[in-house]
């Protein structure tokens, strides 16, 4: 948590391998294959409220959104982790964080999502992006890298690619790092989610 925040501060972005312990992870994975097989996910949209629509030619990932009300026991040892991270951010940084929200994604082979920024246009609810990845068995070659610009508001210039592996978590200032999922190989798995302000 420490190293995370400290990255926060110097950089605004931070990626943080093995933040989520090897077993909740698994479970989180299963739990997000059986939800997929169950035909639980649809296909994510761009935009909010009335203007959300289905952009193929954007994104092609499939979402589910978690429910506060009926979290299993995995989600919940991830919602402990993410309120710890919540409070540090707070406590060091004053941003009055005071909820998350998330969606488990798949990203079916071919699917990725173009350059974006996670914060809707006019609002600014959405302050910090938190991604946790699902994938036991990633390797070089199944694609599906988040590219960072680590320029913050910059389209270009330097950028990491962070390999999508089960228990890495990337968390950045949504409103100014632009990314984008480079098209996947394999099938992707995720939680991805947001803290909010009022
Ligand atoms: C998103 C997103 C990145 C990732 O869902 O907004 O950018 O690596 N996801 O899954
Ligand atoms: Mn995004």
């Amino acid at each position: 948590m420490q190293k995370l925040v400290s990255d926060i501060n110097r950089q605004g972005w931070s990626v943080n391998p093995g933040f989520l312990d090897q077993e909740v992870a698994v479970r989180l994975m299963i739990e997000c294959r059986q939800a997929w097989e169950n035909g639980d996910f649809r296909k994510a949209g761009v935009g909010r409220g009335d203007q959300l629509t289905i952009r193929e030619d954007i994104r092609r990932d499939q979402v589910m959104w978690l429910d506060d009300t009926t979290l299993s026991p995995e989600q919940l040892a991830y919602h402990a982790k993410l309120e710890t991270l919540r409070i540090a951010l707070n406590q060091h940084f004053y941003l009055g964080l005071f909820s998350f929200e998330g969606h488990f994604a798949i990203y079916p082979e071919g699917a990725f999502y173009k350059a974006h920024l996670d914060r809707h246009s006019g609002t600014k609810d959405r302050l910090v992006t938190v991604i946790l990845y699902l994938n036991p068995d990633w390797q070089p070659g199944d694609g599906g890298e988040l590219k960072l610009w680590t320029t913050p508001g910059e389209k270009d210039g330097p950028f990491e690619l962070i390999e999508p592996r089960l228990g890495t978590l990337v968390c950045f200032l949504a409103g100014d790092y632009w990314h984008e999922v480079q098209p996947a190989h394999k099938t992707r798995m995720s939680i991805t989610g947001w803290f909010r302000q009022r």
